[in-house]
């Protein structure tokens, strides 16, 4: 079912947990070296789509275009960017012959596929050292089924962090904070979590707080915690150079941080002005950072996000500042932080690998993810229940640890679409407990595109609303009309025990949460380009409006559906037969569909999580039995025997 083929030297990732046999006759692909880069080539059958790499731009099927992984910061990602935060090197050929592929390596590599009509998958990794895993199944459904199993089982948060949270750069204090909260009280929109972004900190240097604007963050914890709501901050991957600062001292007293070639600690600026990057290559400097977060777990802290961790580099001490600005850094400017990312840096700094220098630039692609694993694995020792965790950037493996977002996207139409195309490539290659900043991270979202985007994060796990410093608000009670927000916010909370159930189920099953429709629908060849139609879970199928002034659009139903119509707070259902449809879509309602004998579990919601009764369940839909998957939502273990049947 999967065979591994080692080429050069191998740096191990961890991305792959099940033990698999080395194999020597490579199938499907030819290998060329070219200097020292390895190009493997698969020739590609006209009718076959390639699916897969993740958290990439463009479309589903990936054919046709140029990918590249190597992670970067880039804050002004258009459909044609070619590199994001993260690289899953995994994809998917689905045609007459179905398998994966999977490269595992952390320096670059380029995919090409399809480009300018070659006819070929060109796979090139620029280090010649990587695993190669081929994976076969009967479907492209299972060709992702038996790489999801060999990579492991992937993170499950708690039960609260499926609720919906608000965030942006610029809450400075705890009054801003009480006020968000207040806010969103006050108007009866439904809220679980509040992010902390860099201004907590003291000096922007992990690990602290900056006392006057939280006084008292444990006392602030338990208040906000009485409201339902928790605190989860920011946690960046530079730590900050200052004498009496313990992090700084204890990295350097042990020579914990990356070096330069002469062995000194690597200078590099970021938001806290000039800091050393850890080398989380390292098991015991893993160890050490992760145990860190103690400092804010104390506080009761259950949640983090983590963040610069490509990592981000504005300039080092061998690149010069473009601006003066950036060289003060005391009020951080995000549009430059796009202009400068010093990448040559990279080539400029090594880490410590059993006693040998190794350059950045070689082990690239997996800083982030060691830096997720180190977080992961201290705070399931410091966090009693499960912990809250996601990261910008990762790699395959990271998906055990914690979850992503998809980084500093933008308040577009395009950028909605395009969130909309990544969460299946992204379940593809394991990272289920994934989200966008809704309503979009950088420039001024509005009304409208905002009301379409929580309709579409309803359904993403993580769900998330976040915005940069600067642009205007995005709370959703500083809009008009605060009860359509309501409304659409609620209908997640509603959803919650199927979509907590079909998450944990597909984690379980090392299925996919979401899901193209040709992955289903394999004979249907209707479905076949639409992407703008997802599955969600087992049971459900939703076709987003996605264009602004939208108030309709048209939706395919592959097999007859339950349509069901989230208005006023009301589920009305409608029976559909099988077929193209004009679907109507006021901004204040969402509409989706329940698959033909499938059910869909409901709940009376409520203001928070923890204030749901996930036992008082309404059947949605024409089936007869759906098997609920409910736990304390808390505990560690995730048990298969925590399934309930239901019927209606
Ligand atoms: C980065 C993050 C963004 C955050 C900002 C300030 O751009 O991606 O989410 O708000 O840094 O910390």
């Amino acid at each position: 079912m999967v065979k591994k083929y080692t080429f050069g030297k191998i740096f191990e990732t961890y991305a792959v947990v099940a033990d698999i046999a080395e194999d020597k006759s490579l199938q499907y692909f030819s290998v060329t070296p070219i200097g020292a880069a390895l190009k493997f080539e698969y020739v590609l059958d006209s009718e076959d789509a390639v699916y897969g790499l993740g958290e990439t731009v463009g479309a589903i099927n990936k054919r046709g275009e140029q990918y590249i992984s190597f992670n970067t910061d880039e804050v002004n990602h258009t459909p044609t960017t070619k590199s994001l935060y993260g690289s899953h090197n995994f994809i998917v050929v689905d045609g007459k012959q179905k398998f994966g592929a999977f490269f595992d390596t952390p320096s670059k590599v380029f995919f090409d596929i399809d480009v300018e009509n070659s006819g070929k998958i060109e796979v090139t990794v620029e280090s010649g050292n990587v695993r190669l895993y081929i994976v076969e199944g009967d479907s492209a459904e299972n060709v992702v089924k038996n790489f999801l199993t060999i990579i492991g089982q992937g993170y499950v948060p708690p039960l609260w962090a499926f609720g919906y949270g608000q965030s942006r750069w610029g809450y400075k204090t705890e009054s801003d904070i009480r006020r968000v909260v207040q806010g969103y009280r006050k108007a009866g929109i439904p809220l679980d979590y509040v992010c902390m972004d860099i201004d907590y900190m003291d000096g922007f240097a992990d690990f602290t707080v900056d006392k006057r604007r939280f006084p008292d963050l444990k006392g602030f914890a338990i208040e906000m915690k009485q409201s339902g709501v928790r605190l989860v901050p920011i946690i960046d991957a530079g730590v900050k150079i200052k004498e009496g600062y313990s992090v700084y001292e204890e990295g350097v007293a042990n020579d914990y941080f990356c070096k330069r070639a002469d062995g000194k600690p690597f200078r590099v600026a970021v938001w806290p002005g000039t800091t050393h990057f850890p080398d989380f290559t390292k098991e015991e400097v893993r160890d050490w950072f992760g145990s860190q977060y103690k400092a804010l777990t104390d506080c009761g802290i259950e949640g983090f996000w983590n963040d610069m961790n490509e990592p981000s580099i504005f300039y080092s001490e061998f690149t010069e500042p473009q601006t003066n600005q950036q060289k003060e850094t005391a009020e951080p400017n995000h549009e430059q932080e796009a202009l400068s990312n010093a990448y040559k840096d990279y080539k400029n700094f090594y880490h410590d690998v059993d006693g040998k220098l190794v350059c950045h630039y070689d082990l690239h692609n997996i800083y982030g993810y060691f830096m997720t694993m180190s977080a992961g694995e201290q705070l399931k020792k410091l966090v009693p229940n499960r912990y809250f965790l996601f990261s910008r950037s990762s790699y395959i493996g990271a998906h055990r640890y914690g979850g992503i977002w998809t980084g500093d996207n933008k308040s577009t139409w395009e950028h909605l679409k395009m969130n909309i195309r990544q969460m299946p490539s992204l379940n593809m290659c394991g990272f289920l407990f994934s989200g966008a900043d809704t309503g979009g991270f950088g420039g001024d979202t509005t009304r409208e595109l905002l009301l379409r985007w929580l309709a579409f994060s309803v359904f993403t796990p993580l769900m998330r609303n976040h915005t940069a410093i600067r642009t205007k608000k995005q709370e959703c009670y500083a809009f008009n009309g605060k009860k359509d927000f309501k409304n659409i916010i609620s209908l997640r909370y509603r959803l919650l025990p199927y979509i907590y159930s079909e998450y944990v189920k597909a984690v379980l099953k090392n299925d996919m949460y979401f899901k193209p429709l040709s992955f289903v629908y394999s004979n249907d060849a209707t479905v076949k380009n639409i992407e703008d139609q997802l599955l969600v879970g087992d049971s459900i199928m939703i076709a987003p409006i996605t264009d602004e002034g939208a108030t309709s659009r048209k939706v395919y139903l592959p097999e007859d559906m339950t349509e069901v119509r989230y208005r006023n707070g009301q589920f009305e259902c409608v029976a559909k037969q099988k077929g193209q449809y004009i679907v109507n879509v006021p901004l204040n309602e969402v509409v989706f569909y329940i698959r033909s004998g499938k059910l869909v579990p409901t709940c009376k919601g409520a203001d928070c999580v923890e204030r749901i009764n996930l036992e008082e369940i309404t059947l949605l839909g024409d089936g007869t039995t759906y098997e609920q998957y409910i736990d304390d939502g808390a505990t560690y273990e995730i048990n298969e025997k925590n399934v309930k049947i239901l019927s209606k």
